[in-house]
């Protein structure tokens, strides 16, 4: 194959599955500037009446996100939500064990469902797995879901929301096997309290989809045994199964204190491990529903994903709104990122749900600070995924040439995925050309019904993989509009430079 090009065959009939539009996710923790700075800012100028900003806000409603995790991650473990209810002058002040920092609870539960209510998602409550008891997961499913008429119920209502909440998804603690965790436990003994915990929950409110925890990394000693053991154990208790990792350039290997060079190459092929994270997690679904004799499917559900290697520390010295876990994003992050939305789309048969961590200052898309906000690289590919891929996910075929990389191998140059919804006739194509230095030239075709027309195309490049955006200069790395390649026949052609991201809508006559 010529060194410089690439085809992509697309078929509107040749699909993987329905995209769940549950995979534009993101996560909310009680941590560092996440929710007191980032969405909780009373001394702003830019907060409503409430303390919400409403820059923040604007920002999440652009990316689009359909599910919200909260309140942790590590915080879960040790949280009481009974503290952040209530008059918030009488909220208690305690120390947050997990992050080191103080917890004010001026930020509870009704706000949590107000803000979430405000940027259009739908909330997925963690309960505490670690300290926290079945009976008090169980409160939390009756403080929020059941209509008035009992202790806790009423309690809502007298805390002004008479109507019940209705909170869908509920994750069955956080990372129950790191040593890390509040409440570290071995797998058997998690997978029991989970199904004790999703078997009152349940009984308390019949419509709840429960997610276990699986392993927290695949550098965890124990992956995928937990996983195998949980699921084992579980498999008709729940609907979802967790699984969480963070990429970094480099990958650490051996331990986290291990310097290693950056390596950029293997760093852009990441989605190899990704995808092969999910098939491993969905091949250890299947195993247990064979055993079970089961005929429900469990999903994967993706709750922590994202860039995370620099801002390693997470120590808040006991203060509040520590600045920590700030990471700052580049561009070679950005096409990561684009490469693991791609895969989501190829593993739409399997990932269902998918929260990026986390939405703000807290190694996220967005940082604040009082008077403002700028957008990380990783904004942009998450907002137009977001917005733009949706119906079907599409089995493309992509051919492109191979590149070496140290930690994979050989890997085709080009990372790709598609989706086409029969409804309105609208797709999209994503596209991440990886190499450093080697520009592509894309053959794109549509093997069955082409489409009228591209109508609009992005791409986001640049020849500094190292390169952000800051307070001072928040356009240094935003994608472009530009105009759409004319529709040659059943094809299109067009250049995707080295270092970039590209995405092209198309319209097809139905709809
Ligand atoms: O997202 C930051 C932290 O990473 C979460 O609290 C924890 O679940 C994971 O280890």
């Amino acid at each position: 194959m010529d060194q410089n090009r690439a085809t992509v065959s697309l078929n509107t009939q040749r699909t993987i599955a329905e995209i769940s539009p549950l995979i534009f996710g993101g996560f909310a923790e009680h941590m560092g500037r996440c929710i007191y700075e980032g969405i909780y800012d009373p001394g702003s100028p830019l907060a409503d009446e409430n303390g919400i900003r409403q820059d923040v806000v604007a920002a999440l409603r652009e990316t689009n996100y359909r599910i919200m995790r909260y309140p942790g991650g590590n915080f879960v473990s040790g949280y009481r939500w009974t503290d952040g209810i209530g008059p918030k002058e009488q909220r208690p002040r305690r120390r947050a064990l997990a992050w080191r920092s103080i917890e004010t609870n001026q930020f509870g539960p009704h706000e949590f469902m107000e803000f979430a209510r405000e940027i259009g998602t739908e909330p997925m409550w963690a309960v505490n797995l670690g300290t926290g008891t079945i009976q008090e997961a169980a409160d939390l499913v009756e403080y929020l879901n059941l209509p008035t008429g009992t202790l806790y119920s009423d309690l809502r209502a007298k805390n002004g929301h008479p109507e019940p909440y209705g909170v869908k998804y509920w994750c069955l603690g956080n990372e129950m096997d790191g040593p890390w965790q509040i409440g570290q436990m071995d797998a058997a003994t998690y997978a029991e309290k989970a199904v004790q915990a999703a078997k009152l929950m349940r009984w308390m409110d019949p419509t709840i989809q429960t997610i276990a925890c699986g392993s927290s990394a695949t550098a965890m000693p124990g992956y995928p045994d937990w996983d195998m053991t949980v699921l084992g154990h579980a498999y008709d208790h729940i609907d979802y199964f967790s699984m969480h990792h963070y990429a970094a350039n480099p990958y650490p290997t051996i331990s986290n204190t291990e310097r290693l060079p950056v390596d950029t190459d293997s760093y852009l092929a990441s989605s190899l491990h990704f995808e092969e994270h999910a098939d491993t997690l969905g091949a250890a679904i299947r195993v247990a529903k064979a055993k079970k004799r089961s005929k429900k499917n469990v999903h994967l559900c993706w709750d922590e994903w994202n860039v995370w290697y620099r801002a390693k520390g997470g120590d808040g010295e006991w203060s509040e709104a520590p600045h920590i876990l700030e990471e700052e994003y580049n561009l070679e992050d950005a096409l990561v990122v684009a490469t693991w939305l791609n895969t989501f789309l190829r593993k739409a048969d399997i990932v269902k749900i998918a929260c990026i961590a986390q939405i703000v200052n807290v190694i996220a898309p967005i940082m604040t600070r009082k008077d403002g906000m700028f957008k990380q690289t990783i904004f942009y590919p998450l907002t137009i995924f977001s917005n733009h891929a949706s119906g079907y996910a599409l089995d493309a075929l992509v051919k492109a040439p191979l590149r070496a990389t140290k930690r994979y191998g050989d890997v085709p140059q080009l990372d790709a995925s598609a989706s086409f919804d029969p409804a309105t006739g609208k797709g999209g194509v994503f596209l991440v050309n990886r190499s450093q230095t080697q520009p592509l030239t894309l053959h794109l075709c549509w093997e069955d019904e082409a489409p009228q027309s591209v109508t609009r195309a992005w791409q986001m490049h640049g020849e500094d993989p190292f390169a952000g955006n800051s307070f001072e200069q928040p356009d240094n790395v935003v994608p472009y509009e530009f105009t759409p390649p004319h529709m040659e026949g059943r094809a299109v052609t067009l250049e995707l430079p080295p270092l970039s991201f590209t995405a092209l809508l198309t319209q097809h006559t139905r709809g």
